[in-house]
């Protein structure tokens, strides 16, 4: 058996997946790699030399670089590797992916995935899934790495890119100032950046594109958060006719397979505002490198063929690092890389369920506000504070969900009252007879009713009182559902994938496709 580092099993499905200094460690690595490559050197030590691990390449859209840097690094590991016949497989007669895989596993004593798909978030849905099925079949749960996922992440280009910048500032990390120009709507490996980038101190984006390929809103919040400092500008000509332009460019393609009739529509003139011209050059600070994740639309390249052979051609060595990066990464999650790492290793947050406080109650006091138009409960639970602040329209509905959702079919009342202590309205329900409501309705009482408290009554008494928030994660709930219908987790992809989402700030992400959602819109119901 062979030793396993410290990146063993790991799966990659977005770039924080890997801490700063595990990308770090990445970095510094394929710096050693490709050194001893080139230098012809005895690359025994990095390795994994052994058959018994199997590459499967799953790749669901077009590639070439990804695919055969992926294919080329994992040959180089003298690993068993097995480009999926996707488009004449099972997948034609409408077979999930997790079965697929299910069948795959089987086949070795140690699996990779490298998976490219339209559908976002299915290496974190199938790391579930397929993690669950391995553990109880006994069988080694394999790593996912996403080979990029719709519009949603890019992470292994996103790992080549930030070396290739690395390259070029020969390794000062201090601060980098880039300009993103291209379709940064759709362009997976500029939201990769959103956290890629971090791996500089100070960083400052400038992002060059028309508002119809303008970077979400979800990805420009998150550079915020991240510390980086934003511009914005609508065209090349706009960005450089001020004084402060950026040496290092990445461009993106537009990617015209994404989008719908109404961008379409425009792609000339936004193809236009980002592509270089010749008169461009000479406003371009010394030693400026453009970057391009390629491939380039060869009938019409933003970065024009009479830029290709200049000092200003960073993406040929930049293509050239996949390689590199990816034998790298195959071998820190096949295992036999890492031992030398020293850092911050990731550790998997899984955020507590504090949804449930304790509250105060009066020991000598009858609860006299339970009796206001509903019958005074004597033993039972009352759920009260429903809905506060919201209209009395509001508040009915949300009553109804919640006997619905909870399944309160009970002797029982509910109302909507004006609170003692304020005009404030607010949704009452109270239930006699029903000594508790059980974890799993408690919590999905927090998930639709968040402020609400829960009292425990016995004997005119309320010896129990809770006031729940809202759950730090939304899950196991038939009545929720991401609003992406590219996520693994939507209805019409027919992976069944259970929704999940978690609190980011104000509202919510899908924990398989990121995509934002407020507290309402992860309700189906
Ligand atoms: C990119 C991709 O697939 O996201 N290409 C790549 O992986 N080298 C960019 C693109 O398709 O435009």
């Amino acid at each position: 058996m062979k030793p396993k580092g410290p990146f063993y099993g790991r799966s990659v499905s977005v770039v924080h997946d890997l801490t700063a200094d595990e990308q770090w460690y990445l970095y510094r690595k394929t710096a050693e790699i490709k050194a001893a490559v080139l230098e012809g050197r005895d690359l025994s030590a990095y390795r994994f030399g052994d058959t018994e691990l199997s590459v499967y390449l799953i790749f669901l859209e077009d590639s070439t670089r990804t695919k055969e840097s992926f294919r080329n690094a994992a040959v180089f590991h003298q690993a068993t590797v097995s480009v999926f016949d996707a488009a004449h497989s099972s997948f034609n007669k409408k077979e999930s992916l997790t079965d697929t895989l299910k069948m795959l596993v089987g086949y070795s004593r140690r699996s990779i995935f490298i998976i490219r798909s339209t559908v976002e978030g299915v290496t974190r849905a199938l790391e579930v899934t397929i993690g669950d099925y391995c553990r109880k079949a006994g069988i080694a749960p394999p790593s996912f790495l996403n080979a990029g996922d719709g519009k949603h992440e890019h992470p292994s280009q996103e790992f080549l890119d930030e070396y290739s910048f690395l390259e070029k500032k020969n390794w000062n990390r201090d601060s980098i100032h880039i300009a993103l120009t291209g379709d940064l709507y759709f362009g997976r490996t500029v939201h990769s950046k959103a956290d890629g980038l971090k791996i500089f101190k100070e960083v400052r984006v400038d992002l060059v594109a028309p508002s119809e390929l303008g970077l979400p809103d979800f990805y420009r919040q998150r550079m915020i958060d991240n510390g980086f400092i934003l511009r914005t500008f609508p065209s090349i000509d706009a960005y450089l006719a001020q004084g402060e332009v950026a040496d290092l460019w990445y461009f993106t393609r537009l990617q015209l397979e994404r989008m719908g009739e109404d961008v379409l529509d425009k792609v000339g003139r936004l193809k236009h505002a980002v592509t270089v011209r010749p008169d461009h050059l000479d406003k371009l600070p010394l030693g400026t490198k453009f970057y391009h994740p390629l491939p380039q639309n060869r009938t019409e390249p933003t970065i024009p063929d009479f830029v290709t052979p200049l000092d200003l051609n960073g993406w040929d060595e930049q293509s050239r690092n996949g390689y590199f990066t990816r034998i790298t990464l195959i071998g820190m999650v096949a295992g036999c890389l890492g031992f030398d790492f020293t850092g911050k290793l990731k550790v998997h947050e899984h955020p507590a369920d504090d949804f449930v406080e304790t509250g105060r109650i009066n020991p000598h006091g009858k609860h006299t506000e339970y009796k206001t138009g509903i019958k005074p409960v004597d033993d039972g639970i009352v759920i009260d504070h429903i809905g506060m602040g919201r209209s009395v329209e509001q508040i009915w509905k949300l009553l109804d969900k919640i006997r619905r959702n909870l399944q309160l079919n009970y002797l029982a009342s509910m109302g909507v009252f004006s609170s003692v202590k304020s005009d404030v309205v607010k949704g009452l329900i109270s239930i006699p007879d029903l000594p508790e409501l059980g974890f799993k309705k408690v919590k999905k009482l927090a998930a639709l009713s968040p402020g609400c408290t829960l009292n425990l009554v016995r004997s005119k008494h309320v010896i129990q009182k809770y006031r729940l928030h809202m759950p730090p994660r939304i899950y196991n709930f038939a009545e929720i559902g991401c609003r992406n219908e590219n996520c693994v987790s939507h209805a019409k992809q027919h992976e069944g994938i259970s929704p999940e989402f978690e609190r980011r700030g104000e509202g919510f992400v899908c924990r398989f496709c990121e995509r934002p959602h407020t507290y309402d819109d992860i309700w189906t119901d």
